[in-house]
C-alpha cells in the first residue's frame, strides 16, 4: 500500500489544528497484525491504549479482535466502553492505585501485571476483600538495551520498571503461597520505537532462562513480551505498515513456547502512528538573518514528541505539494523555545493558509497533547 494522498477538499475548511485518522490504514495494518501474529497457536495481541484512545479507533481495534494493554483505570473503562471485553484486558503500571485495582477486579480483566512485591501485597489484600481472585503476571526488568532514545528506554537495571531479575524467585514464590491472586507468568517491556529485531531476539533469549527459572516455582502459562515495534517516520507514504512478519517471525523463532503456553503481545505505536496526521495551517512565514521560519498553528500542545524526545516526523505541504522546496524552521506558537517541529526542513514552499500535514502522529500524538497556554485541545477528523 502507498499511502499519501490526502482527501484535500473534506480537510481545507475544518478549523485547525486536528488530527486526521485514515482509517484505511488502520484496518489494512490490523489485517497484516493478525495475520502475521497467527504463526503463533496461542497469541493475543494487546494493543497499548496509552498510544491513543480516542473512541472511534478504539473502537475499530476492538472490532478487530485485539485485546488492550491498559495503564490506569481510565484506559480500562475506554477499552471496556469501546467493546474490548475484560477478558483481554491486561494492566500494567508502577503506580496502581487502590481506587485502579478495585476497579479493575471488579471488571474481571484478565491479568495484571505487577511491578513490585509491594504492589503484589496490595492487590492479594484487596482481592481479598473483594472475594476475588486477581490473575498476576510479574513484570521483570530482563536488563537489555533497547538502543532507542533513553527516555523510551525501559528495561535497563536502574529503572523504575519492573522487578529485579535477582529477585524472580522470591517474588514467584511469594505470589504462589497467596490465597487471592493465581500466578499465570511472566511479562516483560524493554522500551519503545525499536526497529531492530536483534533486540527482540535477545530479549526472548533472556527470557527463555527467566521461565525455566520461574518454573522451578510454579508453571509458567503466559508470556507477555511487551510491546515496543517501531515505525520508520521517514517513510510513511512507502512503509505505512511496520514489519509486522519480521517481528512476529522473530519471536516464533526465538521463544520457547510450548503448546499449554499463551503468548503475548502489547503493540501500541505500530498500530497507530501512521493512520495519524495533525493537521496544521501556516499562519506567519517570518524571514530571520540566515533562517525563515513557517510558524504553524499546532504546536507542542498538540505533538509534544518533537519537543519532549527531539523525535522527527515528516511534514507535507498538502495544499501546494508541487511548490518549488524552499528551507524552513517550522514552528508553533506557543511561549517556548523548545516549541519547535522541526529545523532546517525542505518542503514545497509555504504561504499564509496553507495546510501542512505532520505525518506518523497517530501514536502518542493526540493523546498527550495538553492545554498549556490555555489553548483549546485538538480536535480529530476520522475517515
Ligand atoms: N507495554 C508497556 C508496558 C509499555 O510501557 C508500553 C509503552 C507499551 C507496551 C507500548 O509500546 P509501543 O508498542 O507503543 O512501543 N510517548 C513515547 C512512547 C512511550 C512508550 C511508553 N510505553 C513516544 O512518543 O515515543
Amino acid at each position: 500500500m502507498i499511502t499519501g494522498s490526502f482527501p484535500i477538499a473534506k480537510l481545507a475548511h475544518r478549523e485547525t489544528p486536528f488530527y486526521y485518522y485514515d482509517t484505511r490504514v488502520l484496518r489494512e495494518t490490523l489485517a497484516e497484525v493478525n495475520t502475521c501474529a497467527s504463526v503463533f497457536a496461542h497469541a493475543t495481541v494487546h494493543y497499548a491504549v496509552k498510544a491513543c484512545a480516542t473512541s472511534e479507533i478504539l473502537r475499530i481495534i476492538a472490532q478487530a479482535g485485539l485485546g488492550a494493554d491498559c495503564v490506569s483505570g481510565g484506559e480500562i473503562q475506554a477499552a471496556i466502553e469501546q467493546g474490548v471485553t475484560p477478558d483481554k484486558i491486561v494492566f500494567a503500571g508502577v503506580a496502581k492505585t487502590d481506587r485502579e485495582i478495585r476497579y479493575a477486579l471488579e471488571q474481571g480483566i484478565a491479568c495484571f501485571n505487577v511491578e513490585s512485591q509491594a504492589e503484589v501485597e496490595v492487590i492479594d489484600r484487596l482481592a481479598a476483600e473483594m472475594g476475588r481472585v486477581a490473575n498476576v503476571c510479574l513484570r521483570i526488568n530482563p536488563n537489555i538495551d533497547a538502543h532507542t532514545h533513553a527516555k523510551i528506554t525501559t528495561g535497563m537495571r536502574e529503572n523504575k520498571f519492573g522487578i529485579q531479575m535477582c529477585d524472580l524467585e522470591e517474588a514467584v514464590r511469594d505470589v504462589v503461597q497467596r490465597q487471592h491472586i493465581a500466578f499465570k507468568g511472566l511479562h516483560f517491556h524493554i522500551g519503545s520505537q525499536i526497529t531492530d529485531m536483534q533486540v527482540f531476539a535477545v530479549l526472548a533469549e533472556r527470557i527463555n532462562e527467566l521461565v525455566v527459572r520461574a518454573e522451578q516455582i510454579a508453571p509458567v502459562q503466559h508470556i507477555n513480551v511487551g510491546g515496543g515495534l517501531g515505525i520508520l517516520y521517514e517513510h510513511p507514504n512507502h512503509f505505512p505498515i511496520p514489519d509486522f512478519r519480521a517481528y512476529f517471525d522473530t519471536y516464533r523463532r526465538c521463544l520457547h513456547v510450548r503448546e499449554d503456553q499463551t503468548v503475548h503481545f502489547e503493540l501500541g505505536r505500530s498500530i497507530v502512528a501512521q493512520c495519524g496526521n495533525l493537521m496544521t495551517r501556516v499562519l506567519y512565514v517570518k524571514k530571520g538573518v540566515e533562517k525563515q521560519f513557517a510558524i504553524v498553528d499546532a504546536g507542542m500542545t498538540d505533538l509534544i514528541r518533537p519537543a519532549l524526545y527531539g523525535a522527527f516526523h515528516r511534514i507535507e505541504n498538502i495544499s501546494n505539494p508541487d511548490a518549488e522546496e524552499q528551507t524552513y524552521d517550522i514552528v508553533g506558537p506557543i511561549c517556548e523555545s523548545s516549541d519547535v517541529f522541526v529545523e532546517g526542513y525542505r518542503i514545497a514552499q509555504v504561504q499564509r493558509g496553507d495546510l501542512l500535514a505532520i505525518r506518523s502522529a497517530g501514536a502518542y500524538g493526540e493523546v498527550m497533547a495538553s492545554r498549556y497556554n490555555l489553548r483549546r485541545l485538538p480536535g480529530h477528523w476520522i475517515e
